[in-house]
């Protein structure tokens, strides 16, 4: 068991750190530029077929099965080709809408808290949104013709994708103590939360709004974002069984029951656990408040500030919307429940995936 020492590097290195805290987070080093590599990846996936999204802009088909729009597929290839992971790295995995920005606050104040407690008034929270303290390899590290350069990132190095497990860059799967942090959520909760989303950005580009029916078919057919949500799970699951120590599966639902829990089980997984000492001063409550959703949501980095991902803007707002399970009741006829229902059960049957 864990146990706070002084000769703990983890501790030492934290406390050094705190004293001279410049730019936070480590910023990544200078990018180089590789235009011909990002044109080769382009000319390629411009060859897949491709199929209009919801939010109005094209979907291509990967030769994996998987769909996503030209410049974060493209990011995905150059990254698979350029990222060398360290086995220090810690990377979360989900598809868009299913607790992305909630599960990257809880690793990051879990990781960092020793040079920001989840209670301190300077808690990066305060001022950066949430994606820009775990960036995204395919929307913005490896854009924009850019290699970047992420030797001179402290370790941990905390990354993120939507990418499935079969498209990760190939040395976080080689790496093997590279650990992986992924979260799913009910498809039905998933396909509402990103179909809202989608809207949003639907009627800020002058486009009609979908139709929750329309939506239903496209999720049913695979052609969302990042999907078919099926096999993208069942990717993560059966990394799960197949190394449990180098990949976390969560589920929405149940972190929402026992926020508690899971983030006890997170430290342990990234091999932080918590002390006796910090058990007992409330420092995983004070964690689990610091990423609720009534304090995320409430802070001023939320409310006005934006993260740029390659497709564009992104108002930090626009990632809390509910945060509540079964919103799907909403919105959903029981016809179209029983639909995706049917499809769940048929596509996790004989997978040993709780549904
Ligand atoms: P809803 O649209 O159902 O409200 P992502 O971060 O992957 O984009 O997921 C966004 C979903 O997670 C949204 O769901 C959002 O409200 C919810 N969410 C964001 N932050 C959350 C938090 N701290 N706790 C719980 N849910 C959160």
């Amino acid at each position: 068991m864990y146990t706070s020492s002084v000769d703990d590097p983890w501790l030492s290195a934290s406390y050094t750190m705190s004293s001279s805290v410049g730019t936070y987070p480590p910023q990544e080093g200078h990018a180089e530029t590789n235009q011909e590599l990002y044109q080769g990846f382009t000319n390629l996936v411009s060859s897949w077929p491709c199929f209009p999204g919801f939010s109005g802009s094209q979907l291509y088909r990967h030769g994996k099965g998987w769909h996503a729009s030209l410049a974060p597929m493209v990011g995905t290839m150059v990254a698979d080709t350029c990222f060398t992971a360290r086995p220090t790295d810690i990377v979360v995995a989900t598809l868009p809408k299913s607790g992305t920005t909630w599960i990257k606050a809880l690793l990051y104040s879990t990781v960092h808290r020793r040079e920001y407690p989840a209670d301190s008034c300077d808690h990066p929270f305060n001022s950066l949104g949430l994606h820009e303290c775990i960036k995204f390899f395919e929307y913005q590290l490896y854009t924009q013709n850019k290699i970047p350069d992420l030797n001179e990132l402290p370790d941990p190095r905390l990354f993120s994708t939507h990418v499935p497990f079969v498209s990760l860059p190939r040395s976080v799967v080689l790496a093997s103590s590279c650990k992986i942090v992924y979260v799913c959520r009910d498809p039905k909760d998933h396909l509402i939360s990103q179909w809202s989303f989608a809207n949003k950005f639907r009627i800020s580009k002058g486009l009609e709004p979908l139709s929750v029916e329309a939506a239903t078919d496209f999720f049913c057919d695979g052609v969302t974002p990042f999907g078919p949500y099926w096999d993208h799970v069942l990717g993560y699951w059966r990394a799960h069984l197949a190394c449990p120590e180098q990949v976390l599966f969560f589920r929405y639902e149940e972190m929402s029951l026992d926020p508690v829990a899971h983030v006890r089980k997170l430290a342990e997984f990234v091999g932080r656990p918590f002390s006796v000492e910090e058990e007992e001063d409330g420092t995983v409550d004070a964690i689990v408040k610091l990423c609720s959703f009534e304090h995320m949501a409430g802070l001023e980095a939320t409310k006005d500030g934006k993260t740029e991902l390659v497709t564009g803007a992104v108002e930090n707002s626009s990632y809390f919307r509910r945060g509540v399970v079964a919103d799907w009741k909403n919105h959903l006829s029981p016809e179209m429940a029983k639909k995706i229902d049917a499809i769940t059960e048929a596509k996790f049957r004989g997978s040993g995936f709780p549904v």
